[in-house]
């Protein structure tokens, strides 16, 4: 398996207390640190984020999938059948983005966190490119002009990158 680039190095042994998850490796820095991340393609596969609770300002008639959860599904359905998965998708239950639903966040270590909004199911299928587009970015910026047309005004707002310290003693 190819080495994983990220802020930190791969643990050469086991780390106490983690236990590796499946298709995936930990990374860790010192003994007390330690992450469980997807490997595609020697890098980390972000993570994609979706507000399973949007409801887009609508009510809801008894029995009815919300926004959210539709957007959700369609990006899992198409996952599935997809050859090389850009991405893994997490269900998130609100972004406090509710105005700018339908919302989803992409994410990975050493990379810009980006949430996005005003999505809806149809745009599975462009998240998925845009996800790829992501993994492929070293920092995670995509610039509108590499975006899928309908996400070009997607972008709600960026986090930096979760950069873990050495606990204090
Ligand atoms: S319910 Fe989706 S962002 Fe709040």
């Amino acid at each position: 398996m190819a080495e994983a680039r990220g802020r930190w190095p791969p643990v050469r042994g086991p780390v106490p207390g983690c236990v590796p998850g499946p298709g995936g490796r930990h990374l860790a820095r010192g003994r007390t640190r330690c992450v469980i991340v997807e490997i595609v393609g020697g890098a980390a596969k972000p993570e994609l984020h979706v507000c399973i609770t949007c409801r887009i300002g609508r009510d809801l008639v008894p029995g009815e999938d919300c926004a959210g959860r539709r957007l959700h599904d369609a990006v899992a359905a198409r996952l599935a059948a997809h050859p090389a998965p850009p991405v893994a998708l997490r269900e998130v239950t609100c972004f406090s983005a509710c105005q700018r639903g339908c919302a989803i966040a992409i994410s990975a270590p050493g990379k810009w966190t980006y949430l996005l909004g005003g999505l809806e199911a149809g745009l599975a299928e462009d998240l998925l490119a845009y996800g790829a587009t992501y993994a492929a970015s070293a920092s995670g910026a995509v610039l509108p002009s590499r975006r899928p047309e309908s996400l070009r005004s997607a972008v709600i707002g960026r986090i930096p990158s979760f950069v873990p310290q050495e606990p204090s003693a």
